[in-house]
């Protein structure tokens, strides 16, 4: 099977690719869907939890929206890629993560909202796991928010035709755009696309 990997993506090992759980899926967009829906499960799955942040519910949520699709859902990383942290310290910076959040809500350091976008991005920047880091991350900061009963956070979904995160569209250049700013210390791009 051909992948094909947008700006901002990492690609998979081979040996991660390896791992596949379905056996008839051999296009990228059949994974695509199968992915979705097995995402949607572990939405349904969340909902009903009241703690979320955690280290173990951080894991167990990238479980429950991979375990149909790959043999290493919920595993942090054993290898570089091209972003994230070095992969033994994923386990600490996680934990620490958790608790930093924690303070800040505690301590209304930033409003809301920005607290949930810092996480977001904190998490991505770890790249926990092997793939999936994004719509895994992107997940823990709406359920942030959901908690706290603000809406769900849109990604750019509002802006029409053609704004998935999923393929290379304009939408994902904002939003991988929006991330390096964030790289960079200034989170005001990415907080206002979180709610475009
Ligand atoms: N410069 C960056 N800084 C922080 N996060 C980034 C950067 N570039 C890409 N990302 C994040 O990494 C994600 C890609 O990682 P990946 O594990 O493939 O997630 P997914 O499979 O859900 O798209 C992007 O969706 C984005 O969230
Ligand atoms: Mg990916």
């Amino acid at each position: 099977m051909n992948f094909t990997y947008p700006e901002g993506a990492t690609p998979l090992e081979y040996e991660e690719l390896l791992q596949l759980i379905p056996p008839h899926i051999t296009t990228q967009t059949e994974l695509n869907l199968w992915e979705q829906n097995n995402i949607l499960l572990a939405e349904r799955w969340a909902f009903k939890k009241k703690q979320i942040l955690s280290a173990e519910f951080v894991q167990k949520l990238h479980q429950k929206m991979f375990d149909k699709t790959w043999k290493w859902a919920g595993q942090y990383r054993h290898s570089e890629k091209n972003i994230g942290i070095k992969w033994p310290y994923i386990s600490i910076e996680v934990k620490k993560l958790c608790d930093d959040v924690l303070y800040q809500i505690q301590h209304q350091s930033y409003s809301l909202e920005e607290i949930a976008v810092r996480l977001h991005h904190r998490l991505v920047w770890i790249h926990p796991f092997p793939n999936g880091n994004g719509r895994h991350a992107r997940l823990v900061a709406d359920f942030m928010v959901l908690q706290h009963e603000y809406p769900r956070f849109s990604w750019g979904r509002n802006q029409g035709v053609g704004s998935d995160l999923y393929h290379a569209t304009p939408v994902r250049e904002q939003y991988i755009k929006a991330l390096r700013q964030a790289d960079q210390h200034d989170y005001s791009f990415l907080i206002e696309f979180a709610r475009s």
